[in-house]
This record gives C-alpha cells, sequence and structure tokens, in this order.
C-alpha cells in the first residue's frame, strides 16, 4: 500500500479494513480504517500504531519510507486496541523509541503489555515536542472518549491529529474528504459522521463543547484535522468543528423516528396510523423495526431526529426484550434534547408502555404521556386514536424544536 503525504514530511501509514462488519458490536457496514501518521523529520516520530491484525500493513507503509529501528518518537493518543494493539510490534522494530503518552494511558497500556523495557515520557495538555522543523503540542481529552484520551497538534503544519474525534468507520480508497465527496457524495460523509457520533460521542457533548471551546481560545490555526479513523478533513476543517458543536448543542431534524418491534404484528399495525398522523402534521417520519435493523443503525436513526416513538408489546408484564434491549443501551449514550412517546398492545395484564415511560424518566427525556395502547389487535377506533396521538406528539415535536432554533 502507498503511503500518502498529508503535509510536508508527514504520512499517513494506516490501513483500510474493508471487511470489517462488527466493530465491537457496533455495525460497519462501510467497514472503517486505522489511521497513524509518520513524521518524516530529524526525529522520526510515529503518531499512533493500528488494530494489531494490520500490524504487518503499516509495518510494511514505515518501511516504505525508513526502516523502523529510525524511530525515536512513539506518540500514542489512544490505548483502545484498534490504535494502540501494534504497539509491541513496533517497539520490537524501535526499541530504543521514547512513548509520549498521558498517565492515565501508560497506566492501560501496562495491562496490557509488558511495558517494564519501554521508555516513557507522560505528557499533560501544552507539553511539547520537538522533532526538528516540526513543533508538536499534546492536548489531553480525558473521556472523549476514554480516560487516557489526547490529540496531537502539529503547529508549523497547522494539523491536528484528533485520534477518535472527528471519525468515521469508512473503509474508502479516499483519503481525504475533499476525495471521498468526489468518489461517493457529501450525503454518504454525513451520515457517517452522524452514525460515529451518535453511537460513540453522544454522552459526551458537553465534553466536546468545551474542549472545542478550549481549542478554540487557544487560537491553534488548523488547516487540517486527521483523525484515526476515516477520511481526513482537509477541504474545510472548520466545518467538521462546527458540525460537532452542533451536534454536541442537540441540533437534529424536525422529524420523527418510531422505533419499535412486535410479536403478532399488532404493535406493528400501530405505526401506520401513527405514521400517517406525524406526516399530516407535516413531519418526516422513519419507522424502524427492531428485529430488522442493527443496533447502531437504530441508534443514528433515534438520533437523527427531534422526537421519537418507542413502540412495544408487553411480553410477561414488561417491555419486548429487543426494545429493553435499545432502551438500555440508549440509556447508557445519556441521549438529550430529544422528545419520547410509547405505544403497544397488550393481552392481559399490559405493562411495556409503563416502563418505556419509566426509561425515558431515567433518561430525563421530555415525553409527551400517556401514549396509546391496545387490547390484543387494532380496532378502527384503537387505529383512531393511534393517529390522534401520533397528530398530538408530532405538534409538542415542533413546539420543543424551536427551543434549539
Ligand atoms: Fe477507535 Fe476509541 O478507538
Amino acid at each position: 500500500m502507498k503511503t500518502v503525504e498529508i503535509k510536508p514530511d508527514i504520512y499517513w501509514v494506516g490501513a483500510i479494513d474493508w471487511a470489517v462488519r462488527d466493530f465491537h458490536g457496533y455495525v460497519t457496514p462501510d467497514g472503517t480504517t486505522y489511521n497513524n501518521y509518520l513524521i518524516m523529520d530529524e526525529q522520526v516520530t510515529l503518531v499512533d500504531t493500528v488494530k494489531s491484525d494490520f500490524s504487518r500493513h503499516t509495518i510494511d507503509n514505515i518501511k516504505y519510507l525508513v526502516d523502523p529501528s529510525k524511530i525515536v518518537n512513539l506518540i500514542i493518543n489512544h490505548i483502545e486496541p484498534d490504535h494502540a494493539s501494534s504497539i509491541d510490534r513496533i517497539m520490537a522494530l524501535a526499541p530504543g523509541a521514547t512513548i509520549y503518552i498521558t498517565s492515565k494511558g501508560k497506566k492501560g497500556l501496562d495491562r496490557h503489555f509488558d511495558t517494564s523495557r519501554w521508555n516513557f515520557k507522560i505528557v499533560k495538555s501544552g507539553d511539547t515536542l520537538n522533532t526538528g522543523k516540526y513543533n508538536l503540542v499534546f492536548l489531553e481529552t480525558p473521556m472523549l472518549h476514554w480516560p487516557d484520551s489526547m490529540m496531537t497538534y502539529v503547529k508549523e503544519a497547522k494539523l491536528l491529529i484528533s485520534q477518535d474525534a472527528f471519525g468515521q468507520h469508512i473503509a474508502t480508497s479516499a483519503r481525504f474528504d475533499d476525495e471521498f465527496i468526489e468518489c461517493a457524495s457529501n450525503a454518504e460523509l454525513e451520515d457517517s459522521v452522524i452514525d460515529y457520533y451518535a453511537n460513540i460521542l453522544m454522552p459526551f457533548g458537553p465534553l466536546i463543547k468545551s474542549k472545542i471551546s478550549e481549542v478554540q481560545k487557544l487560537g491553534l490555526e488548523i488547516d487540517m484535522i486527521a483523525p484515526d479513523h476515516g477520511v481526513i478533513w482537509r477541504r474545510d476543517p472548520a466545518h467538521i468543528l462546527q458540525r460537532y458543536l452542533d451536534l454536541a448543542n442537540g441540533k437534529a431534524n424536525l422529524s420523527v423516528s418510531v422505533i419499535y418491534d412486535t410479536m403478532w404484528h399488532s404493535t406493528e399495525r400501530m405505526t401506520i396510523p401513527i405514521m400517517q398522523g406525524i406526516k399530516d402534521e407535516g413531519l418526516d417520519c422513519k419507522v424502524i423495526k427492531l428485529r430488522s435493523t442493527p443496533m447502531s443503525v437504530a441508534i443514528k436513526e433515534f438520533w437523527k431526529s427531534r422526537g421519537c416513538l418507542i413502540g412495544s408489546p408487553t411480553l410477561n408484564n414488561i417491555l419486548f426484550p429487543s426494545v429493553a434491549e435499545f432502551l438500555t443501551h440508549l440509556r447508557g449514550l445519556r441521549p438529550k434534547n430529544r422528545i419520547m412517546g410509547a405505544f403497544g398492545s397488550f393481552g392481559w395484564g399490559g405493562g411495556a408502555v409503563k416502563e418505556a415511560y419509566e426509561e425515558f424518566n431515567r433518561m430525563k427525556l421530555e415525553v409527551v404521556e400517556p401514549g396509546v395502547q391496545v387490547l390484543y389487535k387494532p380496532s378502527l377506533e384503537d387505529e383512531s386514536n393511534c393517529y390522534e396521538f401520533a397528530k398530538s406528539f408530532a405538534q409538542k415535536v415542533k413546539e420543543y424544536h424551536k427551543n434549539f432554533i
């Protein structure tokens, strides 16, 4: 694989994973990349490694440019295995290199590797490293998205190497955003950004806002953002910063997602008048059946819309398992700025709709109560009730959305 010079003497030396479809439970239909970067300065410096399955790829890429034993510095921005699990193989080739890492990162590495023979330099925000013509500045980003996380800013190149932040799970021959847009589309790139944000970064909105504000206050000039997954932002890096601020501030489409599951099609039949009621209020509506949809796709669709209606049959007096799983997963992502309602069918005792509202309250989300329920199978009257509930829900969504304009 040919390396790519992204800035003078700074090269992408990563790997493209065309085949991964399950990224620790997160569905990646388009694969991903593991990006790392080699600074060919007086002190040869490698920023991050790659997933161990691809260590051969990055080592070959490095060899294309330099003998790996010449690596003087290895910067580890993040210790999650998709970026750090090749460290031992790199260090075997460059045993004299010094690893630059946060203190939390070092503690994590000690749990994964025998680090006793490696040289470390623990860094904090504002610490610098001169590699020759380039000055690197470290910026800790704890909990974005792990405690160890940091970014590396290459001052003279105006380059921010941002580890997971601003990434996307796309395997592509394009290394840059403009190349990807040329060969695919802006809409595809935008969808990947939302998917990645919703599934990985949703819980960290407040931290994202404060970190971007910190970067802005530092007055760092940035004309390229190089994440550890997906394409590099060079066309308009300010755009992706603003996009993250928008997402962190709760920006969403004025639309409704209807996320449901069903046993004998009764809850499913309720989605038809519900969708119609939402549409008749002028809002777009997407209907997602959980057993037909990967979890991460349902999460993305939830996050895109201002409003969400959850549909569940009652099974053994509680939520249907796939709906309970979705809501549990969602609670862990700490969603904000969304308005919720619930509907469902039951045979005798009921309980699913009540439980759904309990979950919404646990998540401190806005709700429209009491939802709508049907016994066994929707009658014409039930369908009319579903339609009216959906209309009133859509009206509330429109009102609530005004808070974010
Ligand atoms: Fe791409 Fe947090 O690892």
